[in-house]
Formats: structure tokens, C-alpha cells, sequence
């Protein structure tokens, strides 16, 4: 377990975080999260960044959250999960922060919620579209529209995703299927895997 920030090192590192900075340093959370969608697309595709061994490591039991770096400067957080074949999450929130999320290897089924109503704890959402994302691609979570499942869905296949969070996420809130498109509402601990 990571209880403070990580010093991962890795090929390219530099450039990785350079990259990070410079989009995070736009201003406001829309142009925030474009330039980050962009400066991510470019990492994945940069032969000169290669991520830490042990994100291509699967963990039998739940998908792996490894954080790789924490900004000192600007506190954003960059989180490289992976996920087994089969493996993915209940529908969840980010607890209000922004985030931009990429596939750097294998394949996701990204789900969006549409929050309907909400009766004390329990809430009722509706589907809002998924999509299969590939290798190269990255979209970004801007709250209040944040509810999601992300699975690998592949029977064979592991996939590597990375998230840059606006701060560290150590907690989110998880929400359990009722009948009738309710469901109920519980927190969930996040807790990091050890990186490297
Ligand atoms: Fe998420």
C-alpha cells in the first residue's frame, strides 16, 4: 500500500510528467481536460514513454490501481489500473474531481449514467451510451457527469487504462442495482496497489 506520494521511475518519465503539467496549467476544467485528452493521446503513442513493468501485471482478485505519480505542484494524481479479463467496476462517482482517463493497452467498455432522481440514499440512473475504447484513445469525466462502469470485457485479454485525477482519489461512492433502474448508494475506500 502507497500512503504517501509515489516516486515510480520509468522511460520517459520526464517528458510523461512535462506533458501533464503543461495541460494542467490551461486554467479552467474544460481547457484542462481537452489539452489533458491531447497530451495523453500523444504519451500513449510516444515510443519514448514506457510505463513501469508492473501495470502490465493483473491482480487476481480486483483490478489493479497503481498510483505512478502525485503532482507536488499542481496535486493532480496519474493512476495506471489494470484489468484481468472479465474485471472492471460497479457504476461509481468521482467524488466531484475531474478526470481524464486513457487506454494505453487492450481494449475497455466505458459505460456512462445518467443520474434521473434521487430519494434519500437511493438513486435512479439511466444508461447514457458506452463505447469500446481501443489503444489511443482518452476521454475525460467532468462532474456533475461523472457516473460510470468501466470493464474489460475481452475472455482473454488484459488492458492497461490510465487516469490523471484533479487530486488524489481515495475514495468514491458505489452504487448497488436495485429493482427498476434504483440503486443504492454506499462509499467505497479506494486503495492504491503498490506500484513497481
Ligand atoms: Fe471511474
Amino acid at each position: 500500500m502507497e500512503s504517501c506520494c509515489p516516486a515510480v521511475d520509468f522511460p520517459g518519465r520526464a517528458t510523461f510528467v512535462a506533458a501533464i503539467d503543461a495541460a494542467v496549467a490551461r486554467g479552467d476544467t474544460h481547457a484542462v481536460t481537452s489539452a489533458l485528452r491531447q497530451a495523453l493521446c500523444g504519451l500513449i503513442r510516444d515510443p519514448s514513454v514506457e510505463l513501469p513493468a508492473c501495470v502490465h501485471e493483473p491482480i487476481t482478485d480486483h483490478y489493479a490501481r497503481r498510483e505512478l505519480y502525485r503532482s507536488p505542484a499542481h496535486g493532480y494524481s496519474v493512476v495506471a489500473m489494470t484489468w484481468g479479463p472479465g474485471q472492471g467496476t460497479p457504476l461509481h462517482d468521482h467524488s466531484g474531481l475531474w478526470c481524464v482517463e486513457g487506454v494505453w493497452h487492450g481494449e475497455l467498455e466505458i459505460t456512462q449514467y445518467e443520474l434521473l432522481e434521487q430519494a434519500g440514499d437511493r438513486f435512479r440512473f439511466r444508461g447514457a451510451g458506452g463505447m469500446h475504447a481501443g489503444p489511443g484513445s482518452a476521454g475525460s469525466l467532468i462532474p456533475p457527469h461523472e457516473y460510470h462502469t468501466i470493464r474489460n470485457t475481452s475472455p482473454d485479454q488484459v488492458a492497461v487504462s490510465l487516469h490523471i485525477y484533479q487530486a488524489e482519489m481515495a475514495c468514491c461512492t458505489r452504487f448497488q442495482p436495485q429493482a427498476g433502474g434504483w440503486y443504492v448508494r454506499e462509499s467505497a475506500a479506494l486503495p492504491a496497489d503498490q506500484a513497481a
